[in-house]
């Protein structure tokens, strides 16, 4: 409005003076009235900032000599009332005045995402004015308030209360007199009990229902059915029981069902599913539903995204899912679904961005029409039973990015990386267990996998060597080829894979002499880390408007597997150069000398094995500066000497050391004689303690890193 009056009086400049004049003392008298706030409204809030103890810099334009309308965060209406409070994320701590609800023209109070603690305050809830209240993401607890049966009207349409630490039932029961409730948002806190089976009768307009990440028990109550206006409706990660009642499938504005782990099960039923026509999102994953898909799924025209990964659904894909043209992302992962995919025409779905149906028993070659989904960023067939070659028309992907394939019956490997190879964004490549005895190609591989950091082709197992090829994939940063028949050496051009950190060539029939060139990989030198790595690398990449982000990125450690092959040789001493890295295993070679001094210079080694080969010599004392170790191993060798004593290595099992006869130390059979004794450790007691319980954590926090290979490969992409 000012502004606006500005510009008209630059309009009218020919207006004469005094005319200008009165025009301005009406708009300062305007501006005066549209901007003061009241004594008791400025008290209310000052009471407020009195309550936190943390103000986020507030009190600089909080003064008591200032009209409360222009503080931070405060918005009033043309006539000083103060009609919204808006402090979210402004580091406030403290507890919240319950003097808010005293502040009778206020609209909106919006405190998320502060450090705010105790109580919400019952008069916010039952406040006669407050039309939305956004508490979320704060550190409030207790069970919510009752509601006042004084106030007869209670305007409140959307409450967000999610993550804070409430406990209780779920809503109080006074809380039917909110009548006109459209949101409810009590996601991520510990309510307990059932379902409440009223929340419709309770409130008529609901439209927005988010309960997830509580503590719910019981079913699903069949009364959402009557919820006419309900759009949305996420009650996952829960620990309900029982199935999705068909009353709720009355409840037909519904967009977005989404119950993720919530303990569910049951079938999807052609009767019932077909009624919601306006589902955008199903999303079921981890339950315990079994059954087939139902072909009446067809008749969602508007699903977008469909989620049934981690459940017991068998049967073929119904051929009807090629009528839901809109599907943007399709994960049926962890079922046994099976039969030909060909039944459904994925040219239908030119939206399609993600399709993970990983671990099923899908058969038969894969469907041509995929290849017409262009907008296919993440495709994850893997362990399956897809045999046959990959095709050319797999090229059309341009926008793939991540493909495993990996653990299926695919033959060709040459004709597949011919294939793959030209893909310019591709940058996770998964296709080992296949090619069952096929050679790896050495020729160069037209194309250039521009893109690719990851590429794993394990467990073929293939013959030939280590191709050339891999040492032009610029990008490169994991490469995984164990469980293998791969002969030859291990190739000096290794160091050209500047952004490796992650190589694993175990199992395998490698021979010859750790190369020098391994111990010049930047990557495993270089302290600072990750400086080029992309974590969207590891994450099965989705289109961003899916709410479901079902691959969490996750950190590989750097690592330098080269177990179980046939190496010989002594170990490079410049080995100490690969400062970074995290795990270092040479165990089942045949390597000989000494374990070289220079190791101990990798403080950063969590996991050291160079069991089983023909070392000689002592343990260097020195190993115990490696503070991270959790795990050690150098048994089956013809090491001597005393072990290292002190921090860590006292935590390591005797058995680590087996297989060494002259090996002494106090935990092993052969106690060192005197001369042999290991220097006494200079740390005073409360140093090593420290020690010792930094490395336990590290154990602890290292429990994952070593089933880092089973657990993580196979769960993400097998
Ligand atoms: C403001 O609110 C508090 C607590 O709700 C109440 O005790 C007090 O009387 C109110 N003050 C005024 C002036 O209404
Ligand atoms: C509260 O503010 C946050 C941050 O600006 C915003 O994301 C959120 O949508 C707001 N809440 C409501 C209910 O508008
Ligand atoms: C809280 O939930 C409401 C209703 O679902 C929503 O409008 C609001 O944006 C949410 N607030 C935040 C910070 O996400
Ligand atoms: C509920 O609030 C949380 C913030 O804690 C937000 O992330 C989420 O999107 C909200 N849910 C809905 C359905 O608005
Ligand atoms: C739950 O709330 C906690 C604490 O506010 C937060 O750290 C966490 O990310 C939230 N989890 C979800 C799933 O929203
Ligand atoms: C889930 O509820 C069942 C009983 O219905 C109970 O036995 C189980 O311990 C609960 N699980 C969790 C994680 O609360
Ligand atoms: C759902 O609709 C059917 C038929 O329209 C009706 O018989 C049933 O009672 C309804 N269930 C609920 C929970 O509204
Ligand atoms: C594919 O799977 C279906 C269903 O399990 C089975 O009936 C069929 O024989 C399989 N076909 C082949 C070629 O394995
Ligand atoms: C494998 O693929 C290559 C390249 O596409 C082709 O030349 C070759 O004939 C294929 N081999 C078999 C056994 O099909
Ligand atoms: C290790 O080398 C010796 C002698 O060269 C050979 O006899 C032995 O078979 C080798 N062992 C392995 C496991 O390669
Ligand atoms: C360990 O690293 C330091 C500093 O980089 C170097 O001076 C020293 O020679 C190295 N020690 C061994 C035994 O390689
Ligand atoms: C290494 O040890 C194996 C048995 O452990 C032995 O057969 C072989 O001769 C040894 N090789 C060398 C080179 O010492």
């Amino acid at each position: 409005m000012y502004p606006l009056q500005l510009s008209d009086m630059r309009c009218n400049r020919k207006l004469p003076i005094n005319s200008l004049g009165i025009s301005l003392l009406l708009l300062m008298s305007l501006a005066s009235t549209t901007s003061s706030c009241t004594q008791q409204e400025k008290a209310s809030l000052l009471e407020f900032l009195s309550g936190l103890s943390q103000d986020g810099g507030l009190t600089a334009s909080w003064r008591k000599d200032t009209d409360c309308c222009s503080w931070e965060g405060i918005t009033c209406s043309t006539d000083g009332m103060v009609t919204d409070v808006s402090l979210a994320s402004k580091s406030l701590q403290g507890y919240i005045s319950p003097t808010l609800g005293n502040l009778t023209g206020l609209l909106q109070l919006n405190l998320s995402n502060n450090l705010l603690s105790s109580g919400l305050p019952q008069e916010l809830v039952s406040s006669d004015s407050i039309i939305t209240l956004d508490i979320s993401c704060n550190r409030l607890d207790g069970e919510l308030p009752e509601m006042s049966s004084s106030t007869p009207v209670h305007p409140l349409k959307v409450l967000n209360i999610s993550s804070n630490l409430f406990t209780g039932q779920f809503p109080p029961s006074t809380w039917e007199a909110i009548e006109d409730l459209i949101a409810l948002n009590a996601s991520n806190n510990s309510f307990t009990g059932q379902l409440p089976t009223h929340f419709c009768t309770s409130f008529p307009s609901l439209a927005v229902l988010e309960l997830s990440y509580n503590r719910f028990t019981g079913s699903v109550p069949s009364e959402l059915g009557s919820c006419s206006m309900l759009r949305v409706l996420k009650v996952g990660h829960n620990n309900l029981s029982g199935t999705l009642p068909d009353g709720l499938f009355n409840a037909t504005s519904l967009e977005i069902i989404s119950f993720p782990r919530s303990g569910l099960q049951g079938t999807l039923e052609d009767t019932n599913i077909f009624k919601l026509t306006n589902l955008a999102t199903l999303d079921l994953g981890e339950n315990n539903f079994s059954g087939k898909i139902p072909e009446s799924i067809g008749h969602l025209k508007r699903l977008e995204e469909l989620h049934l990964n981690s459940n017991n659904m068998y049967g073929e894909l119904p051929s009807a899912l090629t009528n839901c043209i809109n599907l943007i992302a399709i994960n049926l992962n962890c079922n046994n679904f099976s039969g030909q995919l060909s039944k459904v025409n994925f040219s239908n779905l030119p939206n399609l961005v993600s399709l993970d149906l990983m671990r099923n028993n899908f058969n038969g070659t894969i469907p041509e029409s995929i290849y017409s989904c262009i907008n296919l960023i993440a495709l994850r067939l893997s362990s399956n039973k897809f045999h046959g070659q990959l095709t050319k028309g797999l090229s059309n992907l341009k926008s793939l990015a991540f493909l495993s394939l990996y653990n299926n019956s695919l033959t060709n490997l040459t004709n597949a990386l011919q294939i793959l190879a030209s893909s310019k964004n591709l940058a996770t490549l998964l296709i080992g267990r296949n090619f069952k005895h096929e050679t790896m190609p050495e020729d160069d591989i037209s194309g250039s996998f521009d893109n690719i950091r990851f590429l794993g082709i394990s467990d073929c197992p293939l013959f030939g060597k280590i191709p050339f090829w891999i040492s032009k994939l610029p990008n490169l940063e994991i490469l995984i080829l164990s469980n293998n028949q791969l002969t030859g050496s291990i190739p000096a051009w290794i160091k050209a894979l500047s952004y490796v950190f992650y190589l694993n060539i175990s199992n395998n029939s490698l021979t010859g002499e750790i190369p020098t060139s391994v111990t010049d990989m930047s990557m495993l030198q270089s302290v600072k880390t990750d400086a080029n790595l992309n974590p969207r690398v590891f994450v099965l990449p989705v289109y961003p408007a899916l709410s479901h982000q079902y691959l969490q990125p996750f950190a590989f450690p750097k690592l330098l597997d080269l177990s179980n092959n046939k190496l010989t040789g002594e170990i490079p001493l410049e080995i100490g150069q690969l400062k970074s890295l995290h795990s270092l295993n040479l165990s089942f070679n045949n390597l000989t000398g000494h374990i070289p001094i220079s190791i101990c210079n990798l403080t950063n080694l969590q996991v050291l094995d160079l069991s089983n080969n023909n070392l000689t010599g002592a343990i260097p004392g020195a190993l115990d500066n490696l503070h991270f170790l959790a795990a050690f191993n150098v048994s089956d060798n013809d090491l001597e000497g005393p072990v290292p004593s002190g921090d860590q290595f006292n935590t390591f099992e005797t058995s680590c050391f087996d297989g060494n006869t002259k090996l002494c130390g106090p935990m092993l059979i052969h106690k060192c004689c005197s001369a042999e004794a290991p220097p006494a450790s200079i740390l005073s007691t409360e140093q090593t303690d420290y020690k010792v319980a930094f490395a336990i954590a590290f154990s602890a926090f290292f429990g994952v890193g070593v089933l880092y290979d089973q657990i993580v490969l196979s769960r993400y992409f097998g």
